[in-house]
C-alpha cells in the first residue's frame, strides 16, 4: 500500500484533541522543522530542546521587551516580563530578594495545613470535583499566603484569573481579547488597592512596598505590574500544575503505588511530574535581527 507523503503539521492549541493531549502534534512538529511558520499565531514554532535553549538564552538576538523592535508597549503591561538584561536586573533582583527574605517553611506548612484539612473534608464525600475543590483554594491560599495579602473569594478569582489566561489565546480567537482586558483591570485594581492599603505591608508584596514607596513612579508601576504577573501567574500555573499531577496519577496508579510505598521520593516526583505534564505550553521571543534556526530563515521581528 502506499503511504501518503507527509504534510505539514496542523497545530491547533485550542482543539480538543490537543487540549486533551499535545505531546503527539508536538512530537510531529519537533521532527518536521526547526521552525514552523504559524498563520494563525503569526510566529514560528520552535520545539526542539536546543533550539528553545538557544532562543531563552541568547537575549542580544531574542528579546523579549517589544520596544527593542520599535513597537509600543502599553503603560500596564509594563512588568518585569518585558525586560531584557540588563534592565530586567533591578527589578528582577526586587522581587528575588523580597521572596528570600519571606519564611519560606513557615509557609510551606501553612499549606500544607491547608491541603490536608481540605482532602480530610473531602474524604467523606462520594465525588468531588478537584479543580474547584482542591486546587483552585490550595493554590489561592499560597500564592496569597506568599504575597502578604487577604485571598479574594475563591469562585470570583478564578473565574478573573481564566478569563486572563484565555485571553493570551486571543490571537486564535478574537472574541476572548475584551473580557480579558476587563479582567486585567479587575486584577490590576485588586493588586493596586493592596499596595495602597494603610497598615502594616506583610509579606512579600510588603517588603516591595517598602522598597519602592521612595523610587520614581516608573520604578513603582514596574514594581506593581510585576506584583500581578506573580499573583496572576503563580495562582495560575500553581492550579494546573496540580490538576496535571492529579490527572497523570489517575492515568497511572502504579506511579500512586511506589509513592505510598516510598514517600520519601515525594519532592523528586513532584519535580518530575511537573516537568512531565507542565502547565505552560510555550513562551515568545521577538527576533532582533535577521537570523536562522537550523536552516529556516528568520526575519527580524
Ligand atoms: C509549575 C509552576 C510554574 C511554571 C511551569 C512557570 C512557568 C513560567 C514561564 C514559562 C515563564 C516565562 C519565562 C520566559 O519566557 O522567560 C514564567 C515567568 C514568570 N513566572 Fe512562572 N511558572 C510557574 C510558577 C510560578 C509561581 C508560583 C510564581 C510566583 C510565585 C511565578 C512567577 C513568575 C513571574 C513573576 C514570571 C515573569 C518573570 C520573568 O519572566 O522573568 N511562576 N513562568
Amino acid at each position: 500500500m502506499d503511504t501518503l507523503p507527509a504534510g505539514p503539521v496542523r497545530y491547533d492549541p485550542l482543539d480538543a484533541a490537543t487540549l486533551a493531549d499535545p505531546y503527539p502534534v508536538l512530537a510531529e512538529l519537533r521532527t518536521q522543522s526547526p521552525a514552523v511558520w504559524h498563520d494563525g499565531m503569526e510566529c514560528w514554532l520552535i520545539t526542539r530542546y536546543a533550539d528553545c535553549v538557544r532562543v531563552l538564552r541568547d537575549h542580544t538576538l531574542f528579546a523579549r521587551d517589544p520596544r527593542r523592535l520599535g513597537r509600543a508597549v502599553p503603560d500596564a503591561s509594563l512588568s518585569v516580563q518585558v525586560l531584557d538584561p540588563p534592565h530586567q536586573a533591578p527589578v528582577r533582583s526586587l522581587f528575588m530578594t523580597a521572596l528570600h527574605q519571606q519564611d519560606l517553611p513557615a509557609l510551606q506548612h501553612h499549606t500544607r495545613q491547608n491541603a490536608a484539612s481540605r482532602l480530610a473534608a473531602l474524604s467523606g464525600k462520594p465525588s468531588w470535583e478537584a479543580m474547584r475543590e482542591l486546587a483552585q483554594p490550595i493554590a489561592l491560599g499560597a500564592i496569597a499566603d506568599l504575597l502578604g495579602v487577604t485571598p479574594p473569594p475563591v469562585q470570583e478569582w478564578a473565574q478573573v484569573s481564566d478569563t486572563i489566561m484565555r485571553s493570551m489565546d486571543g490571537g486564535l480567537d478574537p472574541d476572548l481579547i475584551e473580557p480579558g482586558r476587563l479582567a486585567r483591570q479587575q486584577l490590576s485594581d485588586l493588586v493596586a488597592s493592596s499596595f495602597t492599603t494603610t497598615g502594616r505591608p506583610a509579606g512579600l508584596l510588603g517588603h516591595v512596598r517598602a522598597r519602592t514607596e521612595n523610587a520614581g513612579p516608573e520604578h513603582a508601576a514596574y514594581a506593581m505590574h510585576t506584583a500581578r504577573v506573580m499573583f496572576q501567574g503563580g495562582y495560575s500555573t500553581l492550579t494546573a500544575a496540580i490538576g496535571n499531577l492529579l490527572d497523570t496519577l489517575a492515568r497511572g496508579p502504579d506511579v500512586l503505588t511506589v509513592l505510598r510505598e516510598r514517600p520519601g521520593l515525594v519532592p523528586l516526583a513532584v519535580d518530575e511530574l511537573v516537568r512531565f505534564d507542565g502547565p505552560v505550553q510555550g513562551t515568545t521571543r521577538l527576533a532582533a535581527a535577521d537570523l536562522t534556526i537550523g536552516d529556516v530563515a528568520v526575519r527580524r521581528g
